[in-house]
This record gives structure tokens, C-alpha cells and sequence, in this order.
């Protein structure tokens, strides 16, 4: 149960006939709400149910639009697919590249629901993008593997049943319409997009007593063996060495050892500032002495999440292999309670200096991260630095489940992080870091308190952060609201999303030209 090739689940390749001809279990195919005449796919399509997908859009039983229940299924024998599946993908002008992982969504859960294990996936090239036939097919690539993730291995399975196989196993794609050339490409890169958002996933279900901060460093170190990533694991004694006294006091209170894992990508030019990606890995946040309420804590197994989707994006940046350099930076720690745990009022050195009074032993994911912030920059001077972190309830309330928060230095990097959050699906909008905020983190005993009251409590949050990150153009992303929950798309399941993976791979790709 440690370290899973999730590349290996679905294989995707280009169809080398037309929607019509290639022989498949089912084919999909995806249809705009309100227009006018089928495309030739579907001409071809409908053709070979006598006309049954005219007949059902003429009497409104399908309109095409974007939704779960709008679909159109036909049953078939003889050559070509045994059955086709219309899927309602919503008005043309409002299509991007999720429509089209959704498309890839409703495709997967209505194979899974057939139990048919293979799938042609037609999807339409995007008008609205430059290079709109690769986007697409990059996003249904992307939307198959993550659709077709299915957390079983904590299950003991039923009495003949195999190993754990995939939903679906065999996938081919193939456009709506003129495909251009670079398929294999966009294939290789959207399922290297899924494939790493797949590992955060399987380590963010993984619980508490399973994925520890020693367990998340052996998938790390399995990786960067399988993947030729370069990787340093730190533990308690080299975090000492580096006075890491803000993650030991978070780990304090813990019989688990913590963690830092380093993994490196050298894609750029030796001596190239690398790009940094941190992320809050907390395996299990009790609250510490300031203990939780019991009710949903069981969800504080999920406060890895940021260090999931580091360890998702170096696993498919080292599959994609970019020309850039990359460093991906996880601390990680419980947050648990005994005899040595840090109390309130406690103060504490952090590794760059400062001194912190703890009023909050719940605000330990800000300890870890400072410390691995000013590590990240002093070892690595990167170019630009990119933390996310289940960081805040405040969060939550802020911008509920839609949205990550998006807080930073550096106008020009917040607006990239922005942009590539829309482009990705994973998006991220901003809240001001004005100094303004920043008496409310003043101590009467120690140089900074860890927490600022109620108060526009995620922006006091990434206040704290930003004293650590040195002279690095830093921005962080709190993703207390969007890493996991209830499924917002039908790509996703109840749980872990893998949240913000394919946008911090989204920002390195624009960043590698
Ligand atoms: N891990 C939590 C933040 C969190 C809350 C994540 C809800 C996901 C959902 C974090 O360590 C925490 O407990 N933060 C406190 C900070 C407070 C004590 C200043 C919070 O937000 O309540
Ligand atoms: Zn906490
Ligand atoms: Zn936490």
C-alpha cells in the first residue's frame, strides 16, 4: 500500500477510426444545447441507431445541456460501437476546458454505471482557445483518469474478485471535427496532469494511521527511484540541526516522527533559480492542546491535502520532465496531544529567527510552513515560491467551496497563479495582504503570535507566512475549502480532490514557455 503507479490505471490512446467505425464497448460524444445540425460525428452516430438521436432531440427528451441527467443512451449490434452515449455539454460560447473533463466525467460514471470497462471518448475542439483541438483532447485525458479513480484499497474485496482493476482500462480519444496533429502529445500531458492529481488523491484518503509523515516520505522517495527526481528527507535530527524550532514544537505533542521531504527536478540550466512549490503536510490535526470539537474531525486526516498536491505535481513533473527547475517541499507533522505538546502561551524559535508566542496550538500549519519557507528560500533562492496549505476555517467562510484563496507578494505572480487556476479548473481568487492587518499578529512577550483573532483570519494567516518567505516573490494558496468534501464535478468523488495539483502544474508548464 505504499507507492502507486496510477499512469498505469487507464491506457489512453488516439482512435485510429471514426466514432462510428471503432469497435468499443461505448462511445461518447459530446452535444451543445441549442444547435442547430449535428456535427459529422454525430450525423454518423445517429445513423446507426436509425435515427434515434434526431428522434430524442426533437421531442425534447435531450436538449444538449450541461447537466448529469442530460444525456442520450442507444443500444446496438454489428461492427463498430456496441453502444453510444450523447452527453449534454451546455451552450457552445460558454464551452472551455472543463466542459470538457466533465464531458470526460459523464462518460466514465455512465461506463462505470454499465460496468463497461472500455471507452471512445469524442470530444469537441474548443473554438475559444489557440490551440483548441490539443486543449481538449489534453482535458477529456485529464477527466478519464481522474473520473475513473476509485479509493478501494482499504476495502476487503468480495468473494472472486481480482485485484483491484480499474473502471475503466482501455480509453481512446479522438476529436469532434479537424484533430490537427500533436494527439499523443496532449495525451501524454493530460494524463500526466491526471495521473499526478491521482497521487495526491490516494494520499489524502489514506488515513491518519496510514498516511503518517513517514509514509508520505516513502512515496516520496519510491517516486523520485521510479521517476529520476533527486530527493533529501529530513527528520528530527537534521530538523534540529537546522534549528527548525517551529515544526519540532508542532511535532512535540506526537509519537510519529515529522518530516521534511525535498524533491528536485533539474529541468533548467544548472545554477537556474528552480521554481518552489511548499506544501502544509499535516497528517492529522487534533488541534493540540487547543483540541477540536469532535464533530468532523475525522476530515483533519485531509490536512495533508497541500502536501498531496506537491507531491501529485513533482510526480507529474517528473514524468513530463519540463525545461525548468523545480523543487517541491513538503513538512510534514501530527498535531496530537501528550506530555510534551506545546501549550498556549509557549513561545517558540522558528529556524529564520523570529520568536513566536503560540496562542493557538490549532494554528500549527503556519509553524510548519514557516519553517519550510525559510528553508525553501534560503537553500534554493527560487525565482518564485508557491505554498498551499489547508490553512483556515476562515477560509471556508470566505470563499466556501468554489474557490481557493490567493494571497501573495507579487502582483505579477498572483495574477499567473490566477489565470492558471481558470485554465486548470482548479481556480483561486485574491484577498488583499495589506500591512494594515499585520498588527494583529503583535505579541506582548515574542516577535509575532501565531494567530490574529477572528478577524479576516486567512489573510492574518498568510500575514504570518509572508515573514518567512525571505526576498523570494512568494504567494500562497489556502485551500481549506476546496481540497476535498462533497464531489463539485462528475469527474470527482466524495473526498480527496488532489486540489490545487493541476494548477501548480499548470503555472510551472506557463512558466517553462
Ligand atoms: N487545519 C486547520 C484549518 C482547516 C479548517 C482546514 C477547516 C480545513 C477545514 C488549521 O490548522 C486550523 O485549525 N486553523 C485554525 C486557526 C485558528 C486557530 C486561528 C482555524 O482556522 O480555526
Ligand atoms: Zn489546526
Ligand atoms: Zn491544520
Amino acid at each position: 500500500m505504499s507507492y502507486v503507479r496510477t499512469e498505469d490505471l487507464v491506457e489512453i490512446t488516439p482512435a485510429s477510426a471514426g466514432a462510428s467505425e471503432e469497435p468499443v464497448a461505448l462511445v461518447a460524444i459530446g452535444v451543445f444545447q441549442d444547435t442547430e445540425t449535428l456535427t459529422a460525428s454525430q450525423e454518423a452516430l445517429d445513423e446507426l441507431v436509425g435515427g434515434g438521436l434526431t428522434r430524442a432531440r426533437d421531442r425534447g427528451d435531450f436538449r444538449g445541456r450541461d447537466s448529469d441527467d442530460d444525456f442520450a443512451l442507444f443500444h446496438r449490434d454489428g461492427d463498430g460501437p456496441q453502444r453510444m452515449l450523447f452527453v449534454g455539454m451546455g451552450k457552445v460560447e460558454k464551452a472551455d476546458r472543463e466542459t470538457v473533463r466533465k464531458l470526460a466525467g459523464r462518460a466514465v460514471r455512465r461506463a462505470e454505471a454499465l460496468s463497461v470497462t472500455e471507452l471512445h471518448l469524442v470530444v469537441p475542439a474548443l473554438v475559444g482557445e489557440e490551440d483548441g483541438a490539443f486543449e481538449a483532447v489534453r482535458a477529456g485525458a485529464e477527466g478519464i483518469h481522474l473520473a475513473a479513480f476509485d479509493f478501494r484499497e482499504l476495502k476487503t474485496p468480495g468473494e472472486g474478485d481480482d485485484a483491484p482493476k480499474p473502471l475503466v482500462d482501455r480509453a481512446l480519444l479522438s476529436v469532434d471535427g479537424d484533430a490537427g496533429s500533436g494527439l499523443d502529445e496532449a495525451i501524454r500531458v493530460g494524463s500526466a496532469f491526471g495521473a499526478g492529481e491521482n497521487l495526491a488523491r490516494v494520499l489524502q484518503f489514506r488515513p491518519g494511521n496510514v498516511a503518517t509523515p513517514s509514509h508520505l516520505a516513502e512515496v516520496a522517495e519510491a517516486m523520485a527511484a521510479d521517476l529520476g527526481l533527486e530527493i533529501t528527507v529530513l527528520g528530527p535530527d537534521e530538523m534540529e540541526a537546522e534549528g527548525m524550532g517551529a515544526l519540532l514544537s508542532v511535532a512535540a505533542g506526537s509519537d510519529e516522527e515529522p518530516r521534511m521531504i525535498v524533491l528536485e527536478h533539474r529541468g533548467g540550466d544548472e545554477g537556474e533559480a528552480p521554481l518552489a512549490l511548499v506544501g502544509k503536510g499535516l497528517t492529522f490535526d487534533t488541534g493540540g492542546i487547543s483540541l477540536k470539537p469532535p464533530k468532523g474531525m475525522e476530515d483533519m486526516k485531509f490536512d495533508m491535502s497541500g502536501g498531496a498536491a506537491v507531491l501529485g505535481a513533482m510526480k507529474a513533473i517528473g514524468m513530463l520532465r519540463p525545461g525548468v527547475n523545480v523543487v517541491g517541499v513538503v513538512p510534514s507533522s501530527e498535531n496530537m496531544v501528550n506530555g510534551k505538546a506545546t501549550k498556549p502561551g509557549d513561545v517558540i524559535r522558528t529556524r529564520q529567527g523570529k520568536t513566536v508566542e503560540v496562542i493557538n496550538t490549532d494554528a500549527e500549519g503556519r509553524l510548519i510552513l514557516a519553517d519550510a519557507l525559510s528553508y525553501t528560500a534560503d537553500h534554493f533562492k527560487p525565482a518564485a515560491m508557491v505554498d498551499c496549505a489547508t490553512l483556515t476555517g476562515a477560509c471556508v467562510i470566505a470563499l466556501g467551496h468554489q474557490a481557493a484563496a490567493l494571497l501573495g507578494s507579487d502582483d505579477d505572480l498572483v495574477e499567473e497563479l490566477r489565470g492558471a487556476g481558470d485554465r486548470s479548473g482548479e481556480r483561486c481568487w485574491p484577498l488583499p495582504l495589506w500591512d494594515a492587518y499585520r498588527s494583529q499578529l503583535e505579541s506582548p512577550v515574542a516577535d509575532l503570535k501565531n494567530v490574529g483573532g477572528r478577524p479576516a483570519g486567512s489573510i492574518t494567516a498568510a500575514l504570518f507566512l509572508s515573514e518567512f518567505k525571505g526576498d523570494v516573490p512568494w504567494a500562497h494558496l489556502d485551500i481549506a475549502g476546496t481540497a476535498y468534501g462533497e464531489p463539485r464535478a462528475p469527474y470527482q468523488r466524495k473526498g480527496g480532490f488532489g486540489f490545487p495539483t493541476r494548477l501548480l502544474l499548470e503555472w510551472v508548464r506557463t512558466r517553462s514557455g
